[in-house]
This record gives structure tokens, C-alpha cells and sequence, in this order.
């Protein structure tokens, strides 16, 4: 993260940098077009494959594959941290890193803040008001101190209650809409973006609000609508509850993390204090370090249908990098139907703590799901799997713990663990064969990833065409990269005057952010006949569209097997 150096202040800088300037002081640029050209500083060459978009802030080499912004290159060629990259980028720029609370951009920080706080205020006193949404809360379970505790309100019907109440002025107004609390439309009028919803904040580490997931009380889409990515608020960072916890509990000896904001709060009306969710988005690095931050020991209780089972090996693939000597990390598969909010309200709260201790480990889960895709008494299903497990161990820490993977796989193949060692090794000396990667990521990446890819690679060339774009109809879409795809456009709304370059900073220290550079090399058409909004929209339609097949298909199969909840067959009749 960028430690003290507001985001803003980053994002500004990065717009406003002229990276011909920052990258021509130092490698003699030539102009070709709208672009500049040289040969690559970052490897050796004769003819220069090195360019430099000034557009989109932007160099790639064609040759070695080197990329990324001014701050990038300030930290390749010169070698600097990216702290010092932004303050040798301020310093030639003529402007002051902004450091103490004094500053602008912190108080917009506060005024934001406050914002949200009297947003979560208004909220809970309106579900004091509303017999409708009291009674939705009753009939999920959550009793009084409960819901006071997670500050659970009510966003009441209608299109302006909050624009009302704290819109009173132009800056007021960019301040709700900073905040993601409210939406410009086309015409330039605004409206609120939570309705008729019961709503969760979600606080930061220091307990302050810092953006909501709102649940409708019957039937509406999306069910959940959560805070969009704002200077406060970045989904892939959070944990629900995680505050809360630290405020229960004096020593937090475990985690588990669940899926929904319903999950954290009925174990918590149970009993079960250390639960946190995240935030609709896959387990990410930067949730795994802050949980182990706080504790040694972590579980991850998915729901037992196959979306939980696929976002179950995301999040082990995740894990692996965090494996530890002492570190716990187990995987709890509630019964098929079963969410942690129906399973404790169900059975109580001792069958869910013993559920969590009766967990899978990450070895076994890791080698029985691996296990049950080939066929172990052949000779070639044995191979198979040693060569399944190898990218998976390679993103294991080396040291005791890898030892004792090794060692529970050798037995589960039935290998001495030298036969083991030397298939594994064996295997790497032939030609890598692409195949058993794609079969470990068909678990986890079912669909087309091609639309999502391209949506992806238009925004970050083209961020303005994503301005008008409504990606609340992506909601609900569990394809991978929407996620992204949906952060990347709710940040060029929330900020206008975003850029390819301000986009790659914004995602340099996040996990999803990794292929974004590759994408920004890729060529997309510029031209002045080249509609890039439409092309976006475009793919927007393509996914909704493939979104609801799949949605469709699946609740077919599920019927097919006979067990369709009444929500779910009014849902079937509707899309079918
Ligand atoms: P689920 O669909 O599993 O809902 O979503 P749930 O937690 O069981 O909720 P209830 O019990 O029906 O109220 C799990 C999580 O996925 C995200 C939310 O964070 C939710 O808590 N989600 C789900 C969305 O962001 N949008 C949606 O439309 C649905
Ligand atoms: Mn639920």
C-alpha cells in the first residue's frame, strides 16, 4: 500500500505526469506517430521495440515484455521504491507529497468519513421506523443487541432520502457521490443508490464505516448490492465482521471466514464471534495477510453447492503461498443446502464450532480433490497427479511444511517418497504439457473468459468509455474476472478523469491488478471510428446474457436432481 500518500494524491499525479518527459530524460526518444520509440533500455537490441504511449501513460516492449507507467519505470531503471518513484515524479512535477492530516486529500478523507457515518446513523434510525424491515430482521433470526452491534439499518424506499437529507449543496452532493451513496444519471440529476434495502456497514480496522452491503427484503436483483470501489472502500482488502471480532473477543485464537454478511451476523446472534466474510470477491493475498495477522489459525467454511466448492479451491490456491510452520488453514464444506447462517440457526451453535474443528487440512483437501480427478490405481493416474500437485507445490514455501506435503501425497499415491521425488522431477525435464494446469483451473474457472478479457483490456485503454456504463447488471455474475471488471468500472465512474496509467497504479499493490500491465500492452484500436463505449457495452451484454444461461442451466440441473427452493423455481419460470 502506499503507506501515508493519499490515494488521490496518487491517482492525480499519475493522470497529470508526462512519462515522454519522465522516460526522455533518460533514454533518447524517438516520435513515430502518436508514439514515441526507442531501443529497449531493459535489454539489449538493434532496432527499437521499446514504445511509449503518452495517451495512456504507458510504455511496453515488444521485444522483452517490459511495461508499465511513469512510476514503473522510475522504479526499473532507477532502481527507486515506489514511495520514491511518486516523490522523484511530485519533485519534477513541482508539487508536494501531501503527508499529515492537514492536507486536502485527508480531509476529504474526513469529510467522507463523517459522511458515512451519518449515512449509517440515518440508516439505523429508519429501521427503527420500519415495521417491514424490523420484521424482515426478526424473521432471519437477528435479535436486537445483535443488529445493534453490526449497526444494521434500513435504507428506506424512494429515490432521494439521503440526497434529501445531505445533498444540500453541489460539494455535498460530490461528497455522496465520493462515497458511492449516490448515482449521477446521463442528465446529470442524481439518485440514491440504496433503496428499500436493509443494510450492513462495513467498517476498517479502526472501526469506521467505510462503505455498506445492502440486501433487499424480498425478491428484487441484484439480492445483494454492495458499496462500489471508492477512495475509501476496496472490496479485495476488506473483511466484514473482522472489527466486530476484535471488539468480542479479547484474544482471537481462529477465523472463519464465510461468504455472506447474513453468515457473520446469525454466528454472531449464536454465539461464534470470530467469523468474518468477504465481500462477495474471492479470498485474496491481502485478506490472507491481515488474517494472519491476527491469528494462527484460519478456516474457510464454503457453502456445499459448486460455486462454493470452486470459490473453496480459489481460495486454497491463494492459501498456498501463506503456508507456514504452525499455521492452521482448514476448509469446512457445510452439507449441500447448507450456508453458515441456516446451519448454526438450524443445529446451534456447538454442531457449527464442531463442524469448523472437524475441518478438512489444506494437504488433504488439497490431494483428495486432486485424488478424485484421476484414477489412482493405474499406473498413469499416479503420474497424473504428481504432476497436478507440482504447480500447485511450487507455490508452497519451501521447508518443513512442503516436506510433509510431499509426504502425505506419496503415501495417498502409494509411491515411496523417493519414487515420488523422482517422478515429480522426471516430469519437469519433459516438455511441460499444458494440460494438467488447464484441468486445475477448469475447477475454479468454468466459462468463457474471453468476454470479461476484452471488457477488461477496453476499459483500461478507453476508461472513459466506461462512463456511462450500468454494471450493477453484473452483480450476481460469478464468472472469473467480473469481479475486476466491476472495480475497474466503478473506479472510472467514481473518477473521471482516470487513465490507463491511473488504473495500473491504483491496482500495482493488489493481487487481481497482476495481468492488468499485459492487457494495457495488448493493441486495441484508437481511431476516431472506433466506439469503444459501444464495443463495452457490447461485451456488458454478452455477459449478462452468458450470465443468465448459466444461471438458468444450473437451476435445470438442480432440478433435474429435485431440490429447487420456491425462490428459486419463481426465479427459473422468470428467466426461462
Ligand atoms: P449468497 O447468495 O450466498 O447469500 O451471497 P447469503 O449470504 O446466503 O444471503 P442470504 O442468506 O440469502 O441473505 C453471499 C455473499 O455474496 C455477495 C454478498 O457479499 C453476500 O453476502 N453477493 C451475493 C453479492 O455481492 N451480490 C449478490 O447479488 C449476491
Ligand atoms: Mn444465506
Amino acid at each position: 500500500m502506499a503507506g501515508l500518500i493519499p490515494q488521490d494524491f496518487i491517482d492525480d499525479l499519475v493522470a497529470r505526469a508526462d512519462i515522454v518527459d519522465v522516460i526522455g530524460r533518460r533514454v533518447q526518444l524517438k516520435k513515430a506517430g502518436r508514439e514515441f520509440k526507442a531501443c529497449c533500455p531493459f535489454h539489449d537490441e538493434k532496432t527499437p521495440s521499446f514504445t511509449v504511449s503518452p495517451g495512456k501513460g504507458f510504455y511496453h516492449c515488444f521485444g522483452c515484455g517490459a511495461h508499465g507507467t511513469a512510476v514503473g519505470f522510475l522504479m526499473e531503471f532507477d532502481h527507486m521504491s515506489f514511495v520514491e518513484a511518486i516523490e522523484s515524479l511530485a519533485a519534477t512535477m513541482g508539487v508536494d507529497v501531501p503527508r499529515n492530516e492537514s492536507d486536502r486529500p485527508a480531509q476529504r478523507y474526513d469529510e467522507l468519513f463523517d459522511l458515512m457515518g451519518r449515512t449509517e446513523k440515518f440508516w439505523r434510525e429508519s429501521l427503527k421506523a420500519s415495521d417491514t424491515a424490523i420484521e424482515y430482521v426478526r424473521q432471519r433470526g437477528i435479535d436486537g443487541p445483535t443488529a445493534q452491534r453490526f449497526g444494521i439499518g434500513y435504507a428506506p424506499d424512494g429515490w432521494s432520502n439521503l440526497l434529501d437529507k445531505f445533498g444540500t449543496s453541489n460539494d455535498a452532493i460530490e461528497r455522496l457521490l465520493a462515497a458511492g451513496l449516490v448515482i449521477r444519471k446521463d442528465t446529470g440529476r442524481h439518485y440514491d443508490r440504496f433503496r428499500d434495502r436493509l443494510m450492513f456497514p462495513i467498517r476498517d480496522a479502526r472501526g469506521r464505516c467505510i462503505g455498506f452491503g445492502g440486501r433487499t427484503l424480498g425478491e428484487g436483483e441484484p439480492k445483494y448490492l454492495n458499496s462500489p470501489e471508492t477512495v475509501l472502500f476496496h472490496k479485495g482488502r476488506e473483511l466484514y465482521g473482522l472489527w466486530e471480532a476484535r471488539q468480542a473477543l479479547r484474544q482471537i485464537d481462529r477465523l472463519v471466514v464465510v461468504e455472506g454478511y447474513m453468515d457473520v451476523v446469525a454466528l454472531a446472534r449464536n454465539g461464534i464471534d470470530f467469523a468474518v466474510a468477504t465481500l462477495g470477491t474471492a479470498t485474496t493475498d491481502e485478506h490472507l495477510n491481515r488474517l494472519f495477522r491476527l491469528t494462527e489459525n484460519v478456516a474457510f467454511c464454503f457453502d456445499g453447492d459448486r460455486a462454493g466448492r470452486q470459490a473453496a479451491w480459489r481460495a486454497m490456491e491463494t492459501a498456498l503461498p501463506h503456508i507456514r510452520e504452525g499455521r492452521q488453514i482448514r476448509f469446512v464444506f457445510l452439507p449441500d443446502g447448507h450456508d453458515p447462517d441456516s446451519y448454526v440457526n438450524e443445529l446451534g451453535q456447538q454442531a457449527f464450532v464442531d463442524a469448523v474443528d472437524n475441518g478438512t487440512a489444506l494437504s488433504d483437501y488439497l490431494i483428495e480433490e486432486l485424488a478424485s480427478q484421476v484414477d489412482l490405481e493405474t499406473v498413469d493416474g499416479k503420474a497424473r497427479l504428481a504432476e497436478l500437485v507440482k504447480p500447485l507445490l511450487a507455490r508452497v514455501p519451501g521447508g518443513v511444511y512442503r516436506e510433509l506435503l510431499m509426504d502425505s501425497l506419496a503415501a495417498r499415491v502409494g509411491l515411496s517418497r523417493d519414487r515420488l521425488d523422482r517422478s515429480m522431477v522426471s516430469g519437469a525435464a519433459e516438455k511441460p504439457s499444458p494440460e494438467p494446469k488447464a484441468r486445475v483451473r477448469s475447477i475454479a474457472a468454468k466459462g468463457k473468459p474471453s468476454v470479461v478479457r476484452r471488457a477488461i483490456t477496453l476499459v483500461l485503454h478507453h476508461p472513459e468509455a466506461g462512463a456511462r456504463l450500468d454494471v450493477e447488471k453484473l452483480a450476481g455474475i460469478r464468472k472469473p474476472g467480473v469481479e475486476l471488471l466491476e472495480r475497474l468500472i466503478e473506479t472510472v465512474q467514481s473518477e473521471p478523469n482516470m487513465t490507463t496509467a491511473g488504473l495500473l497504479e491504483r491496482w500495482r499493490h493488489d493481487e487481481q491488478g497482476r495481468h492488468l500491465g499485459k492487457l494495457a500492452a495488448v493493441e486495441v484500436p484508437t481511431g476516431d471510428d472506433f466506439d469503444a463505449a459501444a464495443e463495452l457495452q457490447e461485451c456488458l451484454d454478452q455477459l449478462v446474457v452468458a450470465g443468465r444461461r448459466e444461471r438458468v442451466d444450473f437451476l435445470i440441473e438442480k432440478q433435474r436432481l429435485a431440490n429447487l427452493s420456491d425462490e428459486e423455481k419463481a426465479e427459473l419460470r422468470q428467466l426461462g
